[in-house]
């Protein structure tokens, strides 16, 4: 039974397989509506989402299944003081696969060891989020076309944005990709990841304060939000929250052919103005979603046509 924690639980080789899925899904959707005909998936959501929950849940309905689960920890009996491991070894039960989302890092690590059912991860704290990668590669495939010879610019929140860590996990393992990571001082990407991921694989990267100076170079643009959630102090978020807002203006100088991304939901780093630029990807990016948790959700259920 495979379950998916982390990004890295996959190999290149897999990952291509199941963006070559998604684009069959896409491009043949009425082949796949009773793939998962009488299977059941659980949402468990210990934390809000909009495009994590729903586009599993409609990746399964899709697929000819079914859905349950919760959106919040106060609507499940976590609020009377149940332990995740018990939910987790209750609802497989119930379901034949589970998409777990908790604001504790290593949450879903806890699951695992209970589950007699494929636990996915769909968010950790500030930890990962490996679905929102599987998003992230698919758009970034279908745009240019491979994940070779180009250069990503992360800006925001790279400390605490799990979006960002996944994907950096992930484009770690290709050859010719260039990283650039813009953030304040305080959001740095965590060092564990510059010295585990980026300085042990002799990976080329920058890191700036200076989302102008970067622009010209980049080949994708990967805004993030700033997570207020994890702050632990108001001042300090208020302070950082609008450090960067990507503009009409700043895009004069960028390539044409930029692709700009973003997890969603955007709060204010990216001016409603931009939507209209054929450069914004992120609403073709958050669609994508649904199509690459179908493909997920066969995979780990070993279902085919
Ligand atoms: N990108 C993402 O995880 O969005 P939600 O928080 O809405 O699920």
């Amino acid at each position: 039974m495979r379950n998916l924690l982390n990004i890295t639980d996959l190999s290149t080789g897999e990952i291509d397989e199941l963006i070559a899925l998604a684009e069959d899904i896409i491009a043949h959707p009425e082949t796949y509506q009773d793939v998962c005909r009488r299977k059941k998936l659980a949402t468990l959501f210990f934390e809000p989402s909009t495009r994590t929950r729903l586009s599993f849940e409609a990746a399964m309905l899709d697929l000819g299944g079914s859905v349950l689960g919760f959106s919040e920890a106060q609507s499940s009996s976590a609020a009377k003081g149940e332990t995740v491991g018990d939910t987790v070894r209750v609802v497989c039960g119930y379901a034949d696969i589970i998409a777990m989302r908790h604001p504790k890092e290593g949450a879903p690590f806890a699951a695992v060891q209970v589950a007699s059912k494929p636990v996915i991860n769909a968010g950790d704290g500030g930890h990962n989020h490996p679905t929102q990668t599987l998003t992230d590669l698919l758009t970034i495939h279908r745009e240019r076309g491979a994940f070779r010879d180009f250069t990503i610019g992360f800006c925001g929140d790279l400390k605490f944005g799990r979006t960002v860590h996944s994907l950096v996990s992930a484009l770690a393992r290709y050859t010719g990709i260039r990283f650039v990571f813009i953030s304040p001082e305080e959001l740095r990407l965590p060092r564990y990841i510059v010295d585990n991921t980026l300085k042990r694989n002799n990976l080329p990267y920058i890191e700036t304060t200076s989302l102008e100076s970067a622009i010209p170079d980049l080949d994708v643009l990967y805004m993030t939000r700033v997570q207020r959630e994890r702050f632990f102090n108001e001042a300090d978020y208020i302070r950082l929250k609008d450090t960067y807002i990507l503009d009409c203006d700043k895009l004069e100088r960028a390539k044409p052919d930029l692709c700009i991304l973003h997890p969603l939901p955007r709060v204010n780093e990216i001016a409603v103005e931009v939507d209209e630029d054929p450069r914004a990807k992120y609403f073709e990016q958050a669609a994508n979603g649904k199509f690459i948790r179908m493909a997920l959700i066969m995979k780990l259920l070993e279902l085919s046509v």
